[in-house]
């Protein structure tokens, strides 16, 4: 199970992104930042799909740089696989037309995300969502173990999904006991804590900062470093006008929420 859900491991830094939600400018802008980082590998951590004008084009972009996503809920729905009455109206509109638009090589793209990803090397789990509210500090380690921590010495799990970027800290006791935001580095103490890492959001961040985010995290130095980085927002508006796309979705972009 281990060796099924593992990638290639030889790496020193890994850039995670999040939440990309049908937003080409952003991901490009993003795309570009990275490759100016030197790093070695890139993962998406789900919902490629999504709210966003251009679907294909974000998926196409996976696979020009061959980056690997683990699946999530919105590729969820696009697969079949979720209940659509789980998704509000705006997801739900975004998505049906977002169904419309993929041809088959996306579908199969999207057929490939794995339920999550596991580094035996270096002990951690990416998956799409925490599954709970992990900033709700009264939060116990046995509810997320299984979730989250599943590696027998596993000290970090990569989650996105909330679209809002933060590192929680697990103390001894395994209890949540320190939220991180706003961080350009942080150093991670490996040997006595744990940690649940969020990229946050490239194409629809919700932290009240309107620029993409995403982490670069160091093998090496054993540290996380916070990227934000700007896009054109008035043209992924006209765009998604254009496309008719509700004006709640296209106004929260000016807002970052
Ligand atoms: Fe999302």
């Amino acid at each position: 199970m281990l060796l099924k859900n593992s990638f290639n491991e030889d790496i020193m830094k890994l850039a995670f992104i999040s939440d990309i939600h049908g937003n080409q400018d952003a991901l490009k802008s993003v795309l570009e930042h990275i490759s100016a980082n030197n790093v070695d590998k890139v993962v998406c951590l789900g919902d490629v799909v999504g709210y966003g004008p251009e679907a294909k084009e974000c998926i196409n972009l996976l696979i020009e740089n061959g980056i690997t996503s683990v699946i999530g809920n919105h590729e969820e729905y696009i697969m079949g696989k979720a209940i659509k009455s789980d998704f509000n109206d705006f997801a739900r509109t975004s998505l049906e037309l977002c169904l419309k638009q993929l041809a088959d090589v996306h579908l199969q793209k999207i057929n490939q995300f794995k339920p999550y990803l596991l580094s035996k090397k270096y002990q951690f789990k990416i998956i799409h969502s925490a599954g709970i509210r992990v900033e709700n500090f009264y939060v116990l380690f046995k509810q997320i173990k299984d979730r989250l921590f599943e590696l027998p010495n596993q000290s970090m799990c990569f989650v996105g999904h909330t679209h809002k970027c933060a590192i929680f800290e697990l103390d001894d006791t395994k209890k949540i006991v320190k939220k991180i935001e706003h961080a350009s580095e942080f150093f991670l103490d490996l040997d006595n804590k744990r940690y649940i890492i969020n990229a946050g959001s490239v194409g629809q961040p919700r932290d009240q900062d309107t620029r993409s985010s995403y982490i670069i995290y160091n093998s090496d130095s054993k540290s996380v470093s916070v990227h934000r980085v700007k896009y054109d927002i008035e043209c992924v508006r006209k765009k998604m006008t254009k496309l008719c796309l509700p004006s709640y979705l296209i106004n929260r972009l000016n807002y970052g929420n």
